[in-house]
């Protein structure tokens, strides 16, 4: 407990450092704007600091938890017969007390969750007899489809899409994780026999301790702990390594394998993207080009709804999960890391849950209309190398720039005259807001990215045209503070 204290003294001295530092210094005109601006800043410190000692006091459980449990399993290894599952597990333990153990270090030496690098976790040293399931023997990767499923018996829809639109089972086991405990889930789950495999609800079914003043949002903390423990089983118990993430309430487009296979080479080869997205965020019929069901795009934008990751990543966000709010805590610069997904034209999921934890309004106004992608792309016979970084940015920030600025009005009336794409451009968050809602396009902001953004620029389709929602062509990064 003495880190705990260090941590609180330390956060303390810095708050009152910074008080003292704004008392006494000789601050420039406007007075109000500054006094918010500073309790803005304290506020923020308080709530670091807070979240350091929060953290702190996880992180002391969790590695005494992992010291208890390293113990048993020794004493288990001379008793056991199955020696070679044992050997697994106690690798699987020096792994976890590994990454802990750097964890540790990374906040002890107080430094930036920025910093905290990708580590070869998985290194001979830790793993060199545990298989890991990565490719078929042709050499073709192996792709996990992990569903998440709670208490919604329409799971059935999305599983009975995923068996038939399945090219090989080999290549996509389909693991269904289920939490909650609802008996007419199982069931219909159970029904699928072997053709899936069913982690039957995962061991932590305590009540989780929410704070006072998030108890209705509960939902999103028993997502969070769902997520983090599916995960972890996936990659590091059944030790997949690449895993596309289906929830209950999706509809799949029949290419949805196919994009995945076909994008899979990008999501290995390309440092700077970090996840493979079937999701359109503006992929309204009417926003988006039905002619060109082909397309993808990278954007900074992390969309979730049907996506694929690796267990490098994994491996890299485990240790530091949220205990609720997992996608907009994804979002965030220290997760992101400047990474981008690649997202397609036409969206190769939709939704068709209603309910559920979040609200019934977002899926009525704006989710519903998001068009499903029906013709089928043979994306793995596909030269899909313009989305690697090197070759996209050029050739995007060359046509976003060199295209003809116009207004919403213009197009409206459809009184562009020259051919091709075209600009509008914003130069404040207001401005991207009514331009976007103008459209009918999403207009929130998530840690400063708008939805399918991609440096800043929101492409979409509009009558007949490519549209370049766009702010200036010296744009130097998202701005935070845009919500
Ligand atoms: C794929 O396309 C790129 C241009 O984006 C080109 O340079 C490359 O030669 C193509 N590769 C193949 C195998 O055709």
């Amino acid at each position: 407990m003495r880190n705990r204290s260090v941590t609180v003294i330390f956060g303390s001295l810095v708050l009152w450092g910074l008080i003292i530092y704004f008392l006494i210094s000789d601050q420039p005109v406007d007075r109000e704007q500054e006094t918010t601006r500073i309790s803005t800043q304290i506020s923020k410190l308080e709530r670091r600091i807070k979240q350091e000692i929060a953290l702190n006091q996880e992180l002391f459980a969790s590695i005494s938890e992992v010291k208890q449990r390293k113990r048993k399993i020794i004493v288990n290894t001379y008793t056991d017969e199955k020696q070679g599952r044992n050997t697994n597990r106690i690798d699987e333990d020096k792994l976890l007390l590994k990454k802990e153990k750097k964890y540790v270090d990374n906040n002890i030496n107080n430094n930036d969750v920025q910093q905290l690098q990708i580590e070869p976790v998985y290194s001979s040293e830790t793993s060199y007899n545990v298989p890991i399931k990565g490719k078929l023997p042709n050499g073709s990767p192996i792709i996990a489809v992990l569903v998440f499923s709670c208490n919604r018996i329409t799971v059935q829809r999305c599983l009975d899409q995923l068996i038939k639109y399945r090219p090989n089972v080999e290549q996509f086991p389909i693991i269904v994780s289920e939490d909650c405990q609802h008996r007419q889930t199982a069931d219909v789950i159970a029904r699928y026999g072997n053709q899936i495999m069913h982690i039957q609800v995962q061991p932590d079914q305590s009540d989780i301790e929410v704070p006072p003043k998030e108890k209705k949002f509960k939902g999103y903390f028993k997502i969070a702990r769902h997520y983090g423990w599916a995960l972890n089983h996936v990659f590091f118990q059944l030790r997949y390594d690449t895993v596309i993430i289906v929830e209950d309430d999706l509809d799949i487009a029949p290419d949805f394998f196919e994009y995945f296979l076909g994008t899979y080479p990008l999501l290995v080869s390309d440092n700077s993207l970090w996840c493979v997205s079937a999701w359109n965020d503006n992929g309204k019929a009417g926003l988006v080009d039905e002619n060109a069901a082909d397309v993808l795009y990278r954007t900074d934008f992390f969309p979730g709804l049907g996506w694929m990751l690796t267990r490098q990543l994994w491996a890299e966000l485990s240790p530091k999960w949220p205990k609720s709010y997992w996608d907009d805590w994804i979002r965030q610069p220290e997760q992101r890391r400047n990474r981008a997904c690649i997202r397609p034209e036409i969206s190769r999921t939709r939704t068709f849950g209603k309910t559920g934890v979040s609200n019934g309004m977002f899926y009525e106004r704006h989710l519903k209309y998001i068009k499903l992608n029906t013709e089928f792309v043979h994306f793995t016979r596909m030269n899909l190398t313009y989305l690697l970084k090197d070759n996209y940015d050029i050739n995007f920030v060359n046509e976003v720039y060199q295209s003809t600025v116009v207004s919403f009005s213009e197009l409206k009336s459809g009184k562009v005259m020259a051919p091709g794409a075209v600009r509008i451009p914003y130069y404040s968050r207001q401005a991207y807001k009514n331009t976007a809602k103008q459209f009918g396009l999403m207009d929130d902001f998530r840690s400063g990215v708008p939805r399918t953004g991609y440096r800043g620029v929101v492409t979409f389709f509009y009558k007949g045209r490519r549209v370049h929602l766009a702010p200036s062509a010296n744009w130097n990064g998202y701005d935070t503070t845009w919500s």
